[in-house]
């Protein structure tokens, strides 16, 4: 696996230079007094958790350097710098995915500014679609590791040059979910009564924006998913690669159709319907899952 130690005046296919994230961090910190040690990705529906923040100071995207804009519907763009239980974080209201046409490397953005900023710890929320047949709409899932889907199609957000300054060439990602986080957002769960809907899986990301046809529903089952979602996993990479330790969870918004006589379709509105319903009891576990870090 030798690195053949690409020089960084050439223009492989990562379009943003160590100094872009740093202007858009040093901007930041330029705005705001506020140093927070974690940083929270709010999935889709679930933008309530940075209105909890008290202290806040916020930033539309479109107002922050080299940040591009979210356009999908129940994702607010905006980052959101506030106090969570007296812990100072930062929530980004709305996340960008690959589906709405940004780059795998524009998605994974704020990460690395996140690490500039000082950030140790990032939470990453996201809706997603239950293929466990134990689960049931509105579960909220632990997520234990992950399946890079685009990545087996050479889709990741650390391809290009490797800059040393953010983590190594060949980060490993047999721990990128952090098992001492795992247990405390467990014990979170339990203290506020979300323990019987509490399940752990295994995450599966595709690129979207279609949902899945039965026979790849089948296929991800096979391959050990428990849940199927568009997002999450380049923000893991990129913050493994870093040195962040990561805590993330889906709720489960949806079953997925595995069955040809179905009637059923998945769709946005079903997604934003089961958030709504859990949003409360997912914004307490984070709460205080954050209290305790
Ligand atoms: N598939 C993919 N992404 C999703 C789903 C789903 O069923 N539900 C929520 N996000």
């Amino acid at each position: 696996m030798d690195d053949m130690a690409a020089s960084p005046s050439v223009n492989l296919s990562s379009s943003y230079s160590y100094e872009d994230y740093r202007q858009t961090a040093d901007w930041l910190l330029a705005q705001t007094e506020q140093r927070p040690k974690v940083a929270i990705i709010c999935g889709s529906g679930l933008g309530g958790l940075a209105d909890l923040l008290e202290n806040k100071e916020v930033f539309p995207y479109k107002n922050i350097p080299h940040f591009p804009d979210s356009t999908v519907p129940g994702h607010a763009g905006q980052l959101v710098f506030g106090e969570l239980k007296g812990r100072q974080c930062v929530c980004m209201q709305g996340r960008f995915h690959f589906y709405e046409g940004h780059s795998i490397y524009t998605v994974a953005y704020p990460v690395r500014v996140f690490f500039l900023l000082g950030v140790e710890t990032l939470i990453v929320t996201n809706a997603a679609g239950g293929l466990n047949g134990s689960f049931k709409v509105g579960d909220i899932m632990l997520i234990k590791d992950h399946i890079n889907m685009p990545g087996f199609a050479g889709q990741n957000p650390l391809r290009g040059h490797n800059d040393e300054r953010f983590g190594t060439r060949f980060p490993a990602m047999s721990d990128a979910y952090d098992r001492e986080l795992s247990a405390l957002a467990r014990r979170a769960a339990e203290e506020q009564g979300c323990g019987s809907f509490l399940q752990q899986g295994v995450y599966c990301m595709l690129g979207g924006p279609c949902f899945e046809t039965i026979a790849e529903c089948k296929a991800l089952q096979l391959l050990g998913a428990d849940a199927v979602g568009m997002s999450t996993v380049p923000e893991v990479l990129v913050a493994r690669h870093c040195g962040l330790r990561v805590l993330g969870l889906s709720l489960i918004t949806n079953m997925v159709v595995t069955d040809y006589t179905s009637e059923e379709k998945a769709n946005h509105e079903e997604v934003l319907e089961t958030t709504r319903l859990r949003a409360q009891d997912l914004q307490r576990l984070v709460s205080h899952f954050v209290a305790m870090i």
